[in-house]
């Protein structure tokens, strides 16, 4: 059987909200595929954990590329300012620059920091839930997924909660100009390059407390500062909130996953995370010349693993299209692995078990959804829109 070139912009909305049995196709018929623009795609488990564990493939397009000194994702060269802010972004870069910086953000940004953010977590999902209470309708996603997580990277980052709003916009600017876009809007790019420089200003007037006032006295250039800052509030805002909306969609369909009103466990997050990655795929380049299942691939292709599919192949998992809560592993590839493993894995799996608990415990979830858009996107993947009834229907 042949399969068609795997091009995302072609895809319908349906087929982007459930990209599941396409992936299929392409795992059985040809794992390793050249899709459009000559990119490689990668369907199975096996080959995405050896690309992503792989010192044969790195993030950058111009080491192997273009000499020019180019960032990844390309950004036109009069954005200077977005050029910056990205350049110095973790997931961007490679060992040893790498290896220093990772170092450096870990020890501010620790286990203990998310152990102690829990609190305030609880408080900011209560508080939402509270203003979506006694209504028959709500939209999840504008009135609690995407609120919560950019409330608690404001807290966690250490600036005023009414700032919130501020940086949201921002960093839907930045997103919007990202390389995944199937279809961006033709001032992305001027949008972005005024974002990222507002944001870098933003933190560099300085700050007390948190994890910024943290990473200042880190040892980060001043680039490398403005730019993680700018990392963690962008890396930790749509992922959780992707997360959020597709974990009540999963719900929702499957009402006796969770039996009875209580929050989830970390187990059962990450159960939701395997069956629909809230990152569908992340993208690499080849080194040096390589074979995978037979397929030559050369210095300077484009690669990408598509975790979203890793999570469903059944070489690895029994059943993998039913959510089955109580599945105690193998580990999924939602946070990716190797060294870009997710810096936030802790976090995001933080504000998913409190916020969900919070909509169980406020008997948000007893209705059902309707009305559900995806964005066009299917890298950060999840709903835009998720209306909801909150009580069942007659
Ligand atoms: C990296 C997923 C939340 C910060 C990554 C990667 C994935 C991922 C797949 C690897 C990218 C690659 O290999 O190219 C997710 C998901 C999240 C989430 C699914 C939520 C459900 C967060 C949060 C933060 C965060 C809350 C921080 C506040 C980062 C950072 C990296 C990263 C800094 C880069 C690490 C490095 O390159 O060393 N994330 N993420 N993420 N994530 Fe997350």
């Amino acid at each position: 059987m042949t399969v068609p070139l795997f091009d995302v912009a072609d895809w319908p909305p349906a087929r982007l909200a459930d990209p599941y049995p396409v992936y299929r196709r392409y795992r059985e018929h040809d794992p390793v595929h050249r899709g459009v623009a000559d990119t490689w795609y990668l369907f199975r488990h096996d080959d995405v954990v050896r690309v992503l564990t792989d010192d044969g493939f790195g993030r950058s397009a111009h080491a192997v590329r273009a000499p020019d000194g180019g960032t990844v994702p390309p950004i036109p060269p009069d954005y200077d300012r977005l050029r910056r802010v990205v350049a110095n972004w973790l997931v961007f870069l490679d060992p040893p620059r790498h290896r220093r910086l990772r170092a450096l953000v870990s020890r501010a940004f620790t286990a203990d920091t998310v152990h102690a953010l829990r609190p305030r977590i609880a408080e900011i999902a209560r508080g939402l839930v509270r203003a979506m209470r006694d209504r028959p309708v709500v939209d999840l996603v504008e009135e609690f997924a995407a609120p919560l997580p950019i409330l608690v990277i404001a807290e966690l980052l250490g600036v005023p909660a009414h700032d919130a709003p501020w940086f949201r916009e921002r960093a839907v600017a930045l997103q919007e100009a990202g390389g995944t876009r199937t279809s961006r809007r033709a001032d992305a790019y001027a949008l972005a390059e005024e974002a990222a420089g507002q944001l870098a200003d933003y933190f560099l007037r300085g700050h007390d407390r948190g994890l910024v006032a943290l990473l200042a006295r880190a040892g980060l250039t001043e680039d490398e500062f403005t730019g993680t800052c700018v990392h963690l509030l962008t890396a930790g805002h749509e992922t959780t909130t992707n997360l959020i909306g597709k974990s009540v969609l999963a719900l929702l369909a499957n009402p006796s996953a969770l039996d009875g009103r209580r929050a989830p466990t970390t187990g059962e997050v990450d159960e939701l995370i395997r069956y629909d990655a809230p990152v569908q795929m992340v993208t690499r380049w080849a080194y040096r010349d390589t074979v995978l299942r037979g397929r030559g691939i050369h210095r300077g292709d484009k690669v990408v693993a598509v975790l979203g599919s890793a999570n469903r192949d059944p070489c690895r998992f029994p059943d993998p299209d039913v959510l089955r809560l109580d599945r105690t592993g193998p580990a999924h590839r939602g946070f990716g692995m190797g060294i870009h493993y997710c810096l936030g894995a802790a976090l995001a799996r933080a504000e998913a078990e409190i916020g969900l608990g919070a909509l169980l415990a406020g008997n948000l979830l007893a209705g059902s959804a309707f009305d559900v858009r995806y964005g066009a996107d299917l890298v950060f993947h999840g709903p835009t829109r998720l209306m909801l009834r909150t009580t069942p229907q007659e």
